[in-house]
């Protein structure tokens, strides 16, 4: 089996790519990444040099690269994307570039091509915002309402791999999960700038009041749910992923940080809010439990403490990212 694995170089690809490997080591995977600023082949150090793994440097918006890079490909495994809510609220246009058009070309080429499947990575961002006060949660029966230019984007690219089933018989899967936390996740996120400013004697920035809910998801329970959807899941279906969490605001999230790490409340630090942030995601995933009998196995409380320690142990790695592009961006983002 061959894989092309799109965005494989950042943050959720690289763990997808890391556990393929190790799972299926007869399995070829071609990774295609533009290498953005949250491309990082360090991720992927302990298998570059595997003969069944290969890299292509090239972006999803270029045609003769798509194509080339469909070769022989038998699954294509769709992670690409400009992935930050905040930079897209300051520039949407790569957005819009890379998560729309980029997916339509890659559409084309894999029904060109015959691929066998095609397994777009989506977020549950494109149902818009649930009430603080209810209990309700996204499925799949969910009416799509996004409210950033990011989750647009990905709306956007969601019809687009459904119209390509409807309309042309692309065998296709989808999978809209909550947010992801794990290693290798770029600093620009709340959970690794979080720990990442606490372990630099830094305050976290909080946007609003800190009462916004997320579903949060160890990164290796989505890969395990990509897998059994690749391997499983009915072509044309939609699978709902989300994590282990009750309703937990980002106070809550930010107070279990600073206790695993030693430090007390006064690194938190409330700041201006995101433009119109979304205040509650939640996600049934009894969908996917039902039919490919997933899970999620990873507590919260134990694989954030997991967490903390890698970025403790990987110094490296994030102080490398932490430079210059990021400092501006930080900068802009945040004040000085
Ligand atoms: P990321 O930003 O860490 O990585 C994105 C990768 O795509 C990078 O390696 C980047 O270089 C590459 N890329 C960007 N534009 C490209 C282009 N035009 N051509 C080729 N490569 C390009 O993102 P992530 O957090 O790993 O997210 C992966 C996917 O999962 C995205 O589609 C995202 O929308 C989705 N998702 C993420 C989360 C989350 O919590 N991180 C939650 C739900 C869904
Ligand atoms: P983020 O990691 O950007 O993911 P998303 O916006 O896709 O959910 O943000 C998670 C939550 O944390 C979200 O409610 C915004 C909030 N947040 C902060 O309070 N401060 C920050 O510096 C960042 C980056 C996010």
């Amino acid at each position: 089996m061959k894989l092309l694995v799109t965005g494989g170089a950042g943050f959720i690809g690289s763990n997808f790519i890391l556990y393929w490997m190790k799972k299926y080591p007869q399995d070829q995977i071609v990774n295609l990444d533009s290498l953005t600023y949250a491309g990082n082949l360090e991720n992927l150090k302990e298998i570059e040099k595997n003969p069944n793994y290969s890299f292509i440097h090239g972006d999803i918006c270029d045609l003769d690269v798509v194509e080339r890079s469909m070769v022989g490909v038998d699954w294509v495994v769709h992670f690409a994307a400009e992935s930050h809510v905040d930079r897209s609220i300051k520039e949407p246009s790569p957005f819009v570039m890379t998560n729309v058009i980029g997916t339509h070309f890659l559409l084309d080429a894999s029904l060109k091509n015959r691929v066998k499947k095609f397994h777009h990575i989506s977020t549950d961002e494109v149902y818009g915002s649930l009430n603080l006060s209810d209990q309700s949660k996204f499925n799949e029966r969910t009416n799509y309402n996004p409210r950033s230019p990011y989750s647009a984007s990905k709306a956007g690219s969601d019809h687009l791999v459904r119209a390509y089933n409807k309309t042309y018989g692309l065998p296709i899967t989808i999978t809209n999960c909550s947010n992801n936390f794990g290693p290798y996740q770029f600093p620009e996120k709340f959970i690794p700038l979080a720990i990442t400013n606490i372990l630099e004697n830094k305050k976290v920035p909080v946007y609003g009041d800190g009462l916004y809910v997320r579903d949060w998801l160890y990164v290796l329970d989505h890969c395990h749910a990509i897998d059994l959807v690749l391997n499983k899941g009915k072509v044309g279906e939609t699978y709902l992923v989300g994590g282990m969490t009750n309703d937990i605001s980002n106070l809550e999230v930010i107070k279990k940080i600073l206790k695993i790490m030693g430090k007390d409340e006064g690194f938190i630090e409330h700041v201006k809010d995101r433009l119109g942030h979304d205040r509650r995601y939640a996600v049934d995933w009894s969908k996917i439990k039902n039919e490919l009998g997933w899970r999620p196995l990873h507590n919260f409380d134990e694989w954030l403490e997991k967490t903390v320690e890698w970025y403790k142990a990987n110094e490296k790695w994030w102080k490398d990212v932490k430079t210059g592009a990021y400092q501006e961006y930080y900068k802009e983002q945040y004040g000085s």
